[in-house]
């Protein structure tokens, strides 16, 4: 029996910031219901498919009810009947009757929610695990954490201009021990900024620490000293990754480090950054360049890119189109995976699917606006791309998805990714 879609609805609910976002609901002709719900980002790319708000004056413009709207009104009848199976033609329907490239008329926030819920209503119907549906014929493996411990840029009032200190906890033998080690990490370095007479009065958007440091390297500091302290080898067993989410303090040809006094050219990034990767145990770079910046990129990618993996996200915009350009320039090496910058499922697994093949790497990510929904968990596993990027260790909306991996972990067993990084050279 064919199980097609019977009708969707949405409801304006609120992300991890306040800001409202969708709730969608897809019930099959079987009678099954799920819901998923959308993530939203501060520190967006200029290509990302466009999250359609109100405007106005209600929630300061960032009301979603067109998108609602879009829902309730237009896409449950257009779909009604719709294969719920088949991802990939929903998905193109969806973006045909958007009729723009960059989903702006139903909004991106609209389609990724029906893909999201549609697809998990699938699995429900079939009782069988999101992301064992989501797999079809992958091998499903668990994925190594990045986890956030300092925040700076966007999601921290800009305290320091580099965005997110992040460690790879890889020398470990399952998720819940690299998670153990995680949360040790994350509260040494509030002891440690404690003892520097730094001030924490909480946590940032995704739940790192956001100190006012007098330089973006102190933060690499901390995070080395911290993950000695508490008693791991740097390098061997936990690395660090940074994204730096440059094109956020990049404006007339320079990197303006505004705490530090000084703006940086392209060539003094790389030099910065290749100087970083010497001194620390820095294995991952996100987004060292400007998103625009097609010239530098597959510079920077041969100096570091050897044995660093260097993460296009602002500057791919998990699409397809700019990520099948930098692999024929070898501009990077790994793609960040966000399912709202690109909108449907479908394209999701197209990204995720070429980088595997063309030998890149690839990290599910969150956004710093997130919900209660794990999805993103199931992607992961699913895709067995090897790495997922959350945020940190606390808040509701990060330990949703760790805690569904830890689900996961323990009850289906699956392979986890651990040491197997391609980039762990130490
Ligand atoms: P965003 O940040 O969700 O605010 O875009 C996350 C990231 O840059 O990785
Ligand atoms: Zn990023």
């Amino acid at each position: 029996m064919t199980l097609t879609i019977r009708q969707l609805r949405a409801l304006e609910i609120l992300d991890s910031r306040g800001n409202p976002t969708l709730a969608v609901e897809a019930q099959l002709s079987d009678g099954t219901t799920a819901p998923a719900q959308v993530p939203s980002g501060a520190s967006t790319g200029r290509h990302e498919a466009v999250e359609l708000r109100d405007g106005g004056t209600r929630y300061a413009g960032k009301g979603v009810r067109k998108a609602v709207a879009n829902v309730n009104d237009i896409l449950s009848g257009a779909l009604e009947g719709a294969d719920a199976e088949d991802r990939a033609a929903l998905d193109r329907k969806m973006i045909e009757l958007d009729g723009t490239s960059n989903k702006s008329r139903l909004g991106a926030n609209a389609i990724l929610g029906v893909s999201c819920a549609v697809a998990r209503a699938v699995a429900r119907a079939h009782k069988v695990p999101l992301w064992q549906s989501l797999a079809g014929a992958r091998t499903a493996a668990l994925p190594v954490p990045m986890i956030n411990i300092l925040s700076g840029g966007w999601h921290a009032g800009h305290n320091i201009e580099f965005q997110d200190f992040l460690i790879i906890p890889h020398g470990f033998d399952s998720l819940a021990e690299a998670l153990e080690a995680s949360v040790a990490i994350h509260r040494q370095v509030f002891l440690l900024c404690r003892d520097r007479g730094l001030t924490l009065t909480g946590v940032a958007d995704e739940g790192g620490w956001g100190p006012l440091l007098s330089t973006n390297e102190e933060a690499l500091q901390l995070l080395t000293e911290a993950i000695g302290s508490t008693g791991f080898r740097p390098g061997e067993q936990v690395s660090i990754a940074i994204d730096v989410a440059s094109s956020h303090f990049f404006s007339e040809g320079e990197y303006h480090l505004k705490t530090e006094g000084r703006s940086l050219t392209a060539a003094g990034m790389i030099a910065l950054l290749r100087d970083w990767c010497v001194r620390y145990p820095v294995v991952s770079l996100e987004d060292p360049l400007h998103e625009d910046d097609w010239g530098n990129w597959p510079e920077l990618t041969a100096a570091l890119g050897g044995v660093r993996q260097i993460i296009g996200d602002d500057f791919l915009t998990t699409n397809p189109a700019r990520l099948r350009q930098a692999i024929q320039q070898r501009a990077a090496n790994s793609v960040l995976v966000k399912m709202n910058q690109i909108g449907s499922l479908s394209e999701t697994f197209e990204v995720l699917d070429e980088a595997l093949a063309a030998g890149w790497t690839a990290v599910v990510s969150a956004r710093s606006g997130e919900t209660e929904d794990s999805f993103l968990a199931d992607l992961a596993v699913a895709s067995a791309c090897g790495q997922i990027k959350i945020g940190s260790v606390t808040r509701s909306e990060r330990l949703a998805k760790y805690n569904r991996l830890l689900e996961i972990e323990a009850r289906w067993r699956l392979p986890y990714t651990g040491g197997k990084l391609r980039f762990i050279s130490r």
